[in-house]
């Protein structure tokens, strides 16, 4: 299911733009962070009339730091954060460098608040842990070849590719499947991908009214069965319990009642 609004602008460059809503700033406001502007506000406010987006945003971040600290303990020490967001409790960085202090993160993102935001405490690993760079998602060979992130990374080991809360970003027309295909095969083997992305499975009137509120930000948006979620795994193994509903990936003590209800399919796979 995808919306129906004409493909916007594309965030340019350095240009932040606080009048229209971003996916990262709405979720920096879900998370109780505090990079967001009346618009995006107003977005999320929206948003939460039709569904309880916060409750989506708490449960992805659980499952992204279940995920992070799980690969971490079972020796992964490299990390590509593709859609990184904004600083917030929990982040893949903060995670996997309380496991593993020699790890190695870089996070890439295409909103320019993010980039941002990373410029001004660059330097500061306290404040991200993370070397953050610009890209898309949509052009994984441009990631692939920017020079800090293979200066910061070593692909001829394992890295732990994310995109968690991304794909629900990349419309079909924009090869979401081929990005992935692409990351992949650039990493070594022993690497994995941790993905998340919204579904309509458990409630399309919902997600039909939320995706209108996205409509109006910064992006588009593309809804995916599990299905059609599963299949961005294809080629690669599926790690215990597979695609599932992030609160039945492996749960801990902060997964809550009624998080079954939450939309979110997730998982991890392992490149032989
Ligand atoms: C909902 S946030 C998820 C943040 C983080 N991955 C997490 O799960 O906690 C989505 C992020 O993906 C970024 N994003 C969306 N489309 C993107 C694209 N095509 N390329 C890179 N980043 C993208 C947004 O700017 C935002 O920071």
């Amino acid at each position: 299911m995808e919306d129906d609004v004409p493909d916007p602008e594309p965030l340019g460059g350095d240009l932040i733009d606080p009048t229209v809503a971003t996916p990262a700033r709405i979720y920096s406001y879900l998370l109780g962070g505090k990079d967001h502007s009346p618009a995006d506000r107003a977005a999320a406010e929206k948003a939460l009339e039709a569904m309880p987006v916060r409750d989506f945003a708490r449960v992805n971040r659980a499952f992204l730091t279940r995920a992070v600290r799980h690969l971490a303990e079972t020796g992964l020490d490299q990390f590509l954060d593709l859609g990184i967001g904004l600083p917030a409790p929990g982040s893949a960085a903060e995670t996997a460098l309380s496991v593993r202090p020699d790890a190695r993160i870089v996070g890439v993102d295409n909103d320019p608040t993010v980039l941002a935001h990373a410029r001004a405490h660059r330097g500061d690993p306290e404040l991200s842990g993370a070397t953050i760079v610009a890209g898309d998602v949509r052009r994984p060979a441009e990631i692939l070849g920017n020079p800090e992130v293979r200066g910061r990374l070593d692909f001829d080991r394992p890295v732990a590719v994310l995109l968690v809360a991304v794909l629900h970003f990349v419309v079909d027309e924009d090869d979401p499947y081929g990005a992935v295909r692409t990351l992949m095969d650039a990493v070594a083997p022993g690497s994995v991908l941790v993905l998340s992305q919204v579904t309509a499975d458990l409630d399309p009137e919902g997600i039909r009214a939320t995706a209108k509120t996205y409509a109006r930000s910064s992006v588009r948006t593309a809804v995916r069965s599990s299905k059609e979620i599963a299949a961005f795994f294809d080629g690669l193994e599926p790690v215990d319990p597979g695609l599932v509903l992030l609160s039945q990936w492996r749960p801990d003590q902060h997964v809550l009642a009624g998080d079954d209800r939450i939309g979110l399919y997730g998982g991890v796979a392992l490149k032989r």
